[in-house]
């Protein structure tokens, strides 16, 4: 059962990064001690999951359907993302994405994450931003989201879409 979310954060080290790696189905074949540490799980209770497990209530549906559709054509992508504990308690972090590849066939074998702290300031303006989605969500679907997502970024910068918004996080706010 999904533990229930409280109203805590867990504060991170910012001079520590919070790793995982997964199969192309994106179950968990490895993840660091603090990885371990931040989520409240054991390692045995994470390998052979998806991250699924520490998907907070929080997240808008459309997050993880960009980042899925980024990855599995073997592009890298950044996400700010707010994950869920074990015990409820809630931490933002700023993931790298990638994809990882057979050398010979160039066939997908997995994809990794590495996740570090992230300022207040990010946070605030993308928590007011995934509380719009996740709320469009709710009335009318992952496409009306979708579709707002792209006007959002429509209205900062012609030419910018999600992949580009989430590494230029730190110039844009
Ligand atoms: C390498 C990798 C790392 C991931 N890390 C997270 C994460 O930290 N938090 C999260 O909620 N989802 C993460 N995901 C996405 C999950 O696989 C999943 O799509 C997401 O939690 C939404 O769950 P759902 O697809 O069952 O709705 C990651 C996926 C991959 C491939």
């Amino acid at each position: 059962m999904k533990p229930t979310p409280i109203n805590k954060e867990i504060v991170l080290d910012p001079k520590r990064y919070i790793v995982s790696e997964t199969d192309e189905q994106g179950k968990i074949t490895f993840c660091n001690d603090y990885f371990v540490e931040i989520s409240g799980y054991s390692r045995d209770e994470l390998l052979g999951h998806s991250h699924n497990i520490i998907r907070h209530p929080d997240m808008p549906k459309v997050v993880f359907k960009l980042l899925w559709e980024t990855i599995s054509h073997r592009k890298n992508i950044n996400a700010v993302i707010k994950n869920l504990a074990k015990d409820g308690r809630y931490y933002w972090v700023f993931t790298e994405f990638e994809s990882r590849s057979d050398t010979d066939t160039g066939k997908i074998i997995g994809y990794s994450a590495a996740r570090k702290t992230i300022s207040k300031h990010v946070i605030e303006i993308i928590s007011g931003l995934y509380a719009k989605l996740l709320e469009i969500e709710k009335e009318k679907g992952v496409d009306a989201s979708e579709e707002y997502l792209s006007s959002y970024l429509k209205n900062k910068d012609e030419n910018i879409n999600f992949q580009n918004f989430m590494e230029n996080i730190h110039k844009f706010y």
